[in-house]
């Protein structure tokens, strides 16, 4: 059964744009793949933990050497890996918050963008290969103004290229961005 993860960002509940637009996408795409199954991560009510010291040892740390604090720092991370790993296909929500993404979608990633999990390090060539391969990504992303491209606030938009960014080191390269200036 395939499976679609839908990651919700916004803080709001009330009249939250991408919210809607996720929420008619979804049943238009269960219309047609009424077999899939929809996980729900909402970031927005439930905001992942920031990385700690703890947190950043534990990932630099090879897996059967961690001590117990360890092993229970990162178990919320390991559970959002596993989850993203495990979709086919992701449906983001991502409001523009001060010209970038919201933190709390920035704490996920922080989160799920790991060294071993979600991508490789090469130490000989010293580069980078995504792991999270084979999924396709929706992305609704409102803001208040148009960053169009050739509009006058174009190049204040570090929320679609950091996005396609990220997604993309990662190895999630089918992203398709759907700007909502409302
Ligand atoms: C904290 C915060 C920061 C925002 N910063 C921007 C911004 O930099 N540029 C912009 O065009 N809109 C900005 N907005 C407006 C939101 O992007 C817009 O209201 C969007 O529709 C919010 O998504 P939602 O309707 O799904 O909650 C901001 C809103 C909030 C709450």
């Amino acid at each position: 059964m395939k499976k679609l993860l839908e990651i919700q960002s916004s803080v709001r509940q009330e009249n939250s744009i991408s919210r809607t637009l996720s929420n008619q996408f979804v049943q238009t795409w269960k219309t047609a793949h009424p077999d899939i199954q929809h996980i729900i991560r909402d970031v927005g009510i439930d905001p992942p933990a920031h990385p700690t010291e703890l947190w950043t040892k534990a990932n630099y740390t090879a897996p059967e050497a961690r001590t117990p604090e360890m092993i229970a720092a990162l178990a919320h991370s390991e559970q959002l890996i596993a989850e993203l790993l495990g979709a086919d296909y992701l449906l983001l929500g991502v409001p523009m918050y001060n010209f970038s993404i919201p933190s709390n979608l920035k704490a996920y990633l922080d989160n799920v963008v790991r060294v071993g999990r979600t991508f490789a390090f090469d130490k000989e060539t010293l580069t980078f290969e995504g792991l999270a391969t084979g999924k396709k990504a929706l992305a609704i992303l409102p803001s208040a103004s148009d960053y169009s491209p050739g509009t006058p606030m174009a190049q204040m938009d570090f929320c679609k290229p950091y996005l396609r960014a990220v997604l993309g080191f990662v190895c999630i390269e089918e992203v398709t961005v759907v700007s909502v200036p409302n």
